[in-house]
């Protein structure tokens, strides 16, 4: 298998995506396992215990799916309700110690289904928050929200945080650009997003202000179905809400 993912012009190692990858999974269990250590409740503990169930598994289906991505397959695709999707990549923030600003979700309209890898959506809307709160510090905000109209979806996320210089903002999507050397960045998480929404026939734009904050946007299209199947009518059929 080629151990390549190709990003542009430039070539990342498959090793240096799975372990920007499997970095948050391995932190968040070793948080949360330390939470069990301090609970007594015993339905808190069972709660916690299937938190990090949940996120052992999530680490293997990321390994699985970036493999896939770098031989060129895009795994298994299913309508996706992404605001679903969104509302669970918000909650696996709720016990990072990583994250301690707040994150909510402001706006979320109904949404007609896309055709996507579950899983590779679910780690760029993860890398976006992860960016943001990050961005943001303990005592910034992020906001996460999401539109859509007859040919697309999008999921917004912004931060109050420092924004991103003028002459940083064409780098942000190269491979290892970071400014996070301090806390060990990769620079690998806006190249792996880009590639995913690309590979839905999607993309992400961002606007920054410094010293106001950042907007980064994931627009991916409607399923080619359903938007075939209400070409004409004035609103797509609606994933569940
Ligand atoms: N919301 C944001 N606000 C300000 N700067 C951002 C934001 N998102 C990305 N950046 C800038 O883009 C750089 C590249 O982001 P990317 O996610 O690719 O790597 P990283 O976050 O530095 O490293 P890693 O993803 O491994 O933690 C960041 O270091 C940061 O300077
Ligand atoms: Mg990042």
């Amino acid at each position: 298998m080629d151990s390549m993912l190709r990003s542009d012009s430039h070539e990342v190692p498959l090793a240096g995506i799975v372990a920007h990858e499997i970095r948050r999974p391995l932190s968040s269990i070793v948080f949360t396992a330390g939470w069990v250590l301090r609970l007594c409740d015993p339905r808190e503990i069972r709660r916690a215990l299937h938190q990090i169930r949940d996120l052992a598994r999530s680490g293997g289906e990321v390994v699985t799916q970036i493999t896939r991505v770098v031989s060129g397959a895009h795994g298994k695709r299913t309508f996706l309700d992404i605001n679903a999707l969104v509302r669970e990549a918000v909650d696996s923030f709720e016990h990072d110690s990583t994250s301690s600003c707040g994150i909510r979700i402001e706006r979320e309209e109904p949404l007609a289904p896309v055709s996507a890898n579950a899983v590779a959506i679910r780690q760029v809307v993860i890398n976006l928050i992860e960016n943001a709160t990050a961005a943001a510090g303990p005592i910034g905000h992020v906001i996460v929200s999401t539109c859509g109209g007859c040919d697309y979806v999008e999921v917004a996320i912004e931060d109050d945080g420092a924004g991103i210089a003028a002459e940083n903002k064409d780098r942000v999507f190269e491979p290892y650009f970071t400014c996070k050397q301090d806390t060990g960045g990769t620079g690998l998480g806006l190249t792996l997003c880009r590639h995913l929404a690309a590979a839905h026939g999607g993309s992400i734009d961002f606007s920054s202000e410094v010293g106001r904050g950042s907007r980064f946007c994931l627009r991916l299209p409607v399923a080619a179905e359903i938007h075939r199947s209400h070409i004409g009518s004035e609103r797509p059929a609606l994933a569940a809400q």
